[in-house]
């Protein structure tokens, strides 16, 4: 078992257990509980009862297949903007420098919340205008975007509630104006075409990443793909699958969180591995307002486990990761 490689579809499926947050549970010490081991322990775990209808849910991810199935020249006319909206072709993204050959067999779509050229805010780095197809191509696209990710943004001020309350901090410290009140909020749909991955290869859909904000939200469809690795020093690293439930959200903390949180709180390498078949997902990535200082949490830090890290902005690290995982968009232009 020693060396035994992970390669493509002969590979031994190991699959995950979570622990499941269910949202409308009244018995909120035993959500807190639940939420507080899985974060400690790999920072992953599922939301149910989360209040976003599966109806909707549905209609979402029909309207996110009608964005992909376009001609690749529709897309291209709405390529992602410097302020990350739009359109991110395949290949675009390129999450694990040392083990992929390229970018991830993903295309996907960025939408943020919107604010306006006119608007002082608008100056931030990640504030911007959202890019949508013409109104005419896919009609109720973009409202039933925009509603979801208005509907998203609630749920995650519900995980960040219980997430204070395991942290002993106050049950509204992050959900408060000058952390949640303006967050950076990215919407994201993907499509993983239906190349099957070849680790050995260094072929992915998704190569091994953390998130690097606070909280991401994933919706998935029901085709496996996505593997946590609890201990990302392992040789061999050992991959699970987390099998996807139907209308719950796979919910992870970002690094940002794990920073803040003096690395008490886990944030945990993830990867795609595509099985040949398409698959959609939905990720919602959340960090906090852009001035919010990251700084560790008071209740994170004693005498002899000082703070790990500086302080740092919320924005100045974001810029910094995306830099760090996108190609140039100069590299379109020709
Ligand atoms: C991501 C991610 C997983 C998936 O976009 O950061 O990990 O299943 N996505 O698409
Ligand atoms: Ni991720």
């Amino acid at each position: 078992m020693e060396n035994q490689k992970q390669t493509g579809p002969e590979a031994p499926i190991k699959v995950s257990t979570l622990n499941c947050i269910n949202l409308s549970n009244p018995d909120i010490h035993q959500s807190v509980s639940l939420l507080k081991q899985a974060c400690l322990d790999c920072g992953f775990f599922y939301v149910v009862n989360h209040g976003i209808s599966q109806e909707f849910m549905d209609e979402v991810f029909v309207q996110s297949k009608k964005f992909f199935d376009l001609p690749l020249d529709e897309k291209m006319k709405i390529l992602r903007s410097e302020k990350h909206r739009g359109y991110t072709p395949l290949l675009d993204e390129h999450l694990d420098l040392e083990n992929q050959v390229h970018g991830d067999y993903k295309e996907g779509y960025y939408i943020g919340v919107n604010v306006p050229e006119n608007d002082p805010e608008s100056e931030k780095p990640f504030n911007g205008r959202n890019v949508w197809p013409e109104s005419g191509v896919l009609p109720g696209w973009r409202e039933t975007m925009e509603k979801f990710h208005h509907e998203a943004l609630e749920v995650v001020k519900e995980v960040a509630r219980i997430i204070a309350l395991a942290l002993d901090l106050e049950v509204d410290f992050f959900d408060k104006p000058d952390i949640l009140g303006k967050p950076i909020a990215i919407l994201r749909l993907l499509h993983y075409e239906g190349k099957i991955s070849d680790p050995s290869k260094g072929i992915y859909g998704a190569g091994a990443h953390s998130d690097f904000g606070f909280v991401t939200l994933l919706a998935t469809d029901d085709v496996m793909g996505l593997q946590i690795c609890r201990d990302k020093d392992a040789k061999p690293q050992i991959w699970e699958y987390v099998t996807p439930i139907k209308g719950a959200f796979i919910v992870n903390l970002g690094d940002m969180l794990e920073r803040w949180s003096n690395c008490i709180f886990k944030s945990t390498l993830h990867r795609v591995l595509g099985n040949g078949q398409d698959r959609y997902s939905i990720a919602y990535f959340v960090e906090p307002n852009h001035d919010c200082l990251v700084e560790c949490l008071p209740t994170c830090k004693s005498e002899n486990n000082p703070p790990k890290f500086p302080p740092i902005r919320c924005s100045t690290y974001l810029s910094q990761r995306y830099k760090d995982t996108h190609a140039d968009l100069n590299a379109y232009n020709k």
